[in-house]
């Protein structure tokens, strides 16, 4: 058995784990990161592309936005498509200036591996049997397999950044935590195209056939989501079958349609609503995806991963610093307050865009009118840009 020690031990090398790395390294704090998967695995991974302001400042004040500077594509506005026509949500002129980032999940992954890397701080992939134990005390471990070696770290704290199928949630016992939930009755069919995108900005689509977006990744690639059953059977689905549907549900009378190209990644995704309180266990602290999970509907998840983060690296900075507990103290609440109001978002343009199995003609006929409102009052249209830009990090 090899015994290290360190500071924080951080569970999972999504966004969550390489940031709270990232940020604590700047702060002078040790961590080892440690993730299940290969890195290919984890850096090929297509995910979120949307992010919000707070983020985008982020990687630049801490040192990793310089591609992000060259290569992401700052939108400041949204189409809502319905009933044949696009109606843009002017964000900027909503808010006073916001606007939102379209940069690849994993391209945010890349950049921060590069710099771990530069750090010289331990990051180890293909781990397998991950324990966290002893974290109602002081002195919480990790214990992990790697390359056939029992390992075991001592550390201070433990960050639970192993997303909605992570080990860290689970090993807290269900009688300190509440979990609130909510499944939705499809899933989301996306595609990444070798494509130029067809308009400047995405496109939320409701559709009597359903919800559909088009987003993309870069000038000459399209990202396509197609809402479809939560249990889609991909290889039912042709190449010219997945076009002609994202066609009929986006395509606008004015002729406007997503440009074709080769598909180069197919996947489907469940929809769930999700929120773990607290999220903290003694020295166990949850961030990102282990805490709770969003409807991607919002573009939410990535960001309120980022902002998790940030919080829990402050309350270290000033518990190893200062001496402090109140940030520590007071992470769990600080960041439920924007993982609900994040929630409430995600669910209503969930709600909004969806069309459910068992629902009605009613059903149908209110979403339309919602989406009149929406794209008419003012009133409304900055409440969603306000919510869809997302609330400045602290
Ligand atoms: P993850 O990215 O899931 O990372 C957790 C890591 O932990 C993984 O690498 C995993 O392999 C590892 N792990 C798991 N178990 C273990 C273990 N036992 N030991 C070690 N490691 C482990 N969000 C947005 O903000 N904007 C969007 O536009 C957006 N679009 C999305 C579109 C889709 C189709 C999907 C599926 C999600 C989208 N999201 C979006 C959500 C976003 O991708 C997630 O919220 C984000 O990945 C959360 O980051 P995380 O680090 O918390 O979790
Ligand atoms: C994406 O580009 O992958 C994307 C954009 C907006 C969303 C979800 C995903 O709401």
């Amino acid at each position: 058995m090899t015994r290290t020690r360190t500071q924080v031990g951080i569970v999972g090398a999504g966004p969550a784990g390489l940031f709270l790395g990232h940020l604590l390294h700047l702060e002078g704090i040790d961590s080892v990161i440690i993730e299940n998967r290969s890195r290919e695995y984890v850096v090929e991974r297509v995910r979120a592309g949307v992010l919000e302001q707070g983020t985008v400042d982020l990687m630049r004040d801490t040192g990793v936005g310089q591609r992000l500077d060259r290569e992401g594509m700052r939108h400041g506005g949204a189409y809502l498509a319905f009933q044949g026509r696009r109606h843009r949500i002017d964000f900027e002129e909503l808010t006073g200036g916001c606007g939102i980032t379209i940069y690849g999940q994993n391209e945010v992954v890349k950049d921060l591996i590069a710099a771990r890397c530069r750090s010289s701080r331990p990051l180890y992939y293909g781990v397998r049997d991950v324990v966290v134990a002893d974290f109602d005390g002081a002195r919480p471990r990790v214990r992990f397999r790697f390359e056939d070696e029992d390992n075991e770290i001592a550390c201070d704290f433990v960050a639970g950044c192993d997303g909605s199928h992570g080990v860290c949630r689970p090993s807290i016992p269900a009688s300190a935590l509440r979990v609130f939930e909510r499944e939705y009755p499809f899933g989301w069919l996306g595609i990444l195209a070798q494509a130029a995108p067809a308009s400047d900005e995405l496109v939320y689509a409701l559709h009597e056939r359903g919800f559909a977006l088009f987003s993309m990744r870069s000038s000459a690639v399209t990202r396509l989501y197609l809402q479809c059953a939560p249990d889609e059977d991909l290889d039912r689905w042709t190449d010219t079958a997945i076009w002609d549907e994202l066609e009929a549900r986006l395509g606008t009378t004015d002729g406007w349609r997503p440009n074709r190209g080769p598909i180069a990644q197919r996947g489907v995704t469940g929809m769930r609503s999700v929120v773990v309180e607290p999220m903290r266990c003694g020295s166990l602290f949850l961030a990102g995806d282990a805490a709770h999970i969003v409807p991607p509907t919002g573009a939410k998840g990535l960001n309120l991963a980022v902002a998790d983060v940030r919080a829990l690296s402050r309350a270290l900075a000033a518990h190893y610093r200062k001496g402090r507990r109140d940030l520590l103290d007071g992470y769990s609440d600080r960041c439920l307050r924007r993982v609900w109001r994040a929630q409430r978002f995600s669910w209503w343009m969930t709600s909004m865009l969806h069309r459910a199995t068992d629902a009605s003609e009613f059903d149908y006929r209110r979403q339309i009118a919602e989406l009149e409102y929406v794209t008419s009052s003012r009133a409304a249209m900055t409440s969603l840009a306000e919510n869809y830009v997302g609330m400045a990090l602290e």
